[in-house]
């Protein structure tokens, strides 16, 4: 079975284009290069100047990426578009410093920006760690999250292993076509 990982990328490539596209963690830049092949324009987030450096390394064969050097809980006031895609993989760089993990309070604020910024049939993804401190809170936060919201406006899906506890899951999130939110009101 592929890495969760792999399966975000499955989910992303299910649409050929995207206009907007931002990597709210960018790290090493896997996710960050995938969405520069396939967004006319990207915006990238990391608090580690290794993980810009890198990740700007490997894709200066691209001119479509923005690069901020800042933590994504305040993205809403760099992001000038409304966003078609949204990627966050929570947690730690793997082999960097895990103190710097992600932390509950700024991925909140970044989640609800994005989630406010998010265009009709556009997307967040969420990936979960519930098997360290830090990714447990934000994932029992998310998970309560993601279930409130109002099934005429967003299809809501979670991706886990059933047998294996606090393994790694995905939150893929959509938010339902204008057209959708007529049908369902008829
Ligand atoms: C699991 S890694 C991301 C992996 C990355 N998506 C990739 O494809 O390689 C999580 C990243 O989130 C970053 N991070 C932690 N807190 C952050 C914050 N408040 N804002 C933006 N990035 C943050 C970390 O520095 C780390 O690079």
């Amino acid at each position: 079975m592929k890495k969760m990982t792999a399966m975000v990328h499955d989910i992303i490539l299910q649409k050929k284009h995207y206009h907007h596209s931002v990597d709210f963690t960018m790290g090493n830049g896997n996710d960050t290069l995938l969405l520069a092949q396939i967004s006319d324009r990207v915006d990238a987030f990391d608090i580690q100047k290794e993980a810009m450096q890198r990740t700007r390394q490997r894709l200066r064969a691209y001119d479509n990426v923005t690069y901020h050097l800042l933590s994504h809980a305040y993205a809403s006031e760099v992001i000038r578009e409304n966003i078609d895609l949204a990627v966050f993989n929570f947690g730690f760089l793997p082999g960097g410093k895990e103190e710097l993990t992600t932390q509950l309070s700024s991925s909140a604020v970044a989640v609800h920006t994005a989630c406010a910024c998010l265009n009709y049939g556009g997307c967040l993804l969420l990936t979960l760690y519930p098997g360290h401190v830090q990714g447990k809170e934000e994932a029992d936060y998310f998970d309560a999250w993601a279930s409130g919201l109002p099934a005429d406006q967003y299809h809501v899906m979670k991706l886990c292993m059933v047998n294996k506890e606090n393994s790694p899951y995905i939150l893929w999130i959509e938010k339902r076509k204008k057209a959708s939110f007529a049908d369902a009101n008829k």
